[in-house]
């Protein structure tokens, strides 16, 4: 079976663009992959962090997973730091990547910003701890999105140079795993930004943590333009939050962003704002409930992390013995 292996940083709140754009994928791949999905938080750690918050988050990570549908008995669900054969190889793996290949990654120059001097050596070496995560479980499939594009490229470039070093085929070259449509979801105040879980204001996205009327009022308030609306996906253009709002609809009601479009066209948006956060209370309840009911079980995520770490770990020791015994590392006895 072709293996999936995908990973979410344990950095913040979980949102509608994350499920929409990610989990929900995630879930369907089940279907037809093995699959691992991994909470990086070594990830989290090149960026500083508040120890009880990243702790939280990865539980609540994990209970996004689970209440999202991802079945911690078929696939395998676990936080990074579980398995430190992922920073063993991460090693390895350094000694075969030049640096002008880590020059080149934009999200390093973007997240260094001005004081490149300054900015940690963890940060830099991220897509190679990337890198690792995938190749550690010889995954053939990584489901990303656009801003992940450029590292998984470059595990690429790393499982080829491994292999050609030691002359073996060992390493799959693993690939983007494109999802349907792919589901941009824009922040609710700025048609133009997308959905971030690091916006200052909590009206531009719908948490997976948000209750009911939560989110009934977050769509209520969303911004909108004066006209009715659409009638056509080609009308949207310049009109980025009516294309959002319609995205967003389309996306869960499960149809084509021209149906939707037909649906309403014309309406006024409190009307269809209306509908859209029934929908979206709807799909998102029994989530958040079950997130709820998670968060206070702590004691069930941790075990279910605990499971998937010696499940990974099973399959990562194994690989990375096999690996080391490529290179020369000894094993002695
Ligand atoms: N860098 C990814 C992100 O920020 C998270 C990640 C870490 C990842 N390891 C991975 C994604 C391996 C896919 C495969 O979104």
């Amino acid at each position: 079976m072709k293996r999936i292996f995908s990973g979410v940083q344990p950095t913040g709140n979980l949102h509608l663009g994350n499920y929409l754009g990610a989990i929900r994928n995630w879930v369907g791949l089940q279907e037809s992959f093995d699959c691992i999905y991994c909470i990086v938080d070594l990830h989290a750690i090149t960026q500083s962090q508040n120890p009880a918050h990243l702790r939280e988050q990865t539980r609540s990570v994990t209970a996004a997973f689970i209440a999202s549908g991802i079945d911690a008995e078929r696939s395998i669900i676990f936080n990074q730091s579980a398995v430190p054969a992922h920073c063993e190889l991460a090693w390895a793996l350094a000694c075969h990547t030049p640096l002008g290949w880590l020059n080149r990654m934009t999200q390093f120059k973007e997240k260094a910003g001005k004081d490149r001097e300054s900015a940690v050596l963890g940060l830099y070496a991220y897509p190679v701890l990337m890198a690792a995560d995938i190749l550690l479980y010889k995954a053939s499939h990584v489901p990303v999105g656009e801003d992940q594009k450029q590292h998984l490229e470059l595990s690429r470039d790393i499982a080829g140079a491994f292999n050609r070093t030691y002359g073996v085929d060992y390493f799959p070259l693993p690939e983007p795993q494109i999802l349907g449509v792919a589901t941009r979801v824009m922040s609710l105040r700025d048609g133009e930004r997308k959905m971030s879980k690091s916006d200052a204001s909590d009206y531009s996205r719908i948490n997976l943590t948000d209750d009911a009327d939560t989110i009934a009022l977050k769509i209520r308030k969303a911004r909108t333009d004066p006209n009715p609306l659409p009638d056509t996906p080609t009308d949207c253009q310049e009109r980025p939050e009516a294309l959002n709002l319609l995205g967003i609809y389309a996306a869960l009601a499960d149809v084509k962003l021209a149906d939707a479009c037909e649906r309403f066209s014309g309406a006024q948006f409190s009307a269809f704002k209306q509908t859209l956060a029934d929908l979206a209370v709807s799909v998102l309840g029994p989530i958040t409930a079950e997130m709820k009911r998670l968060a206070a079980d702590p004691g069930y995520v941790d075990g279910v992390l605990r499971t998937g770490a010696e499940r990974a770990a099973a399959i990562a020791n194994r690989n990375l013995r096999d690996i080391k015994n490529i290179i020369g590392l000894l094993h002695p006895g």
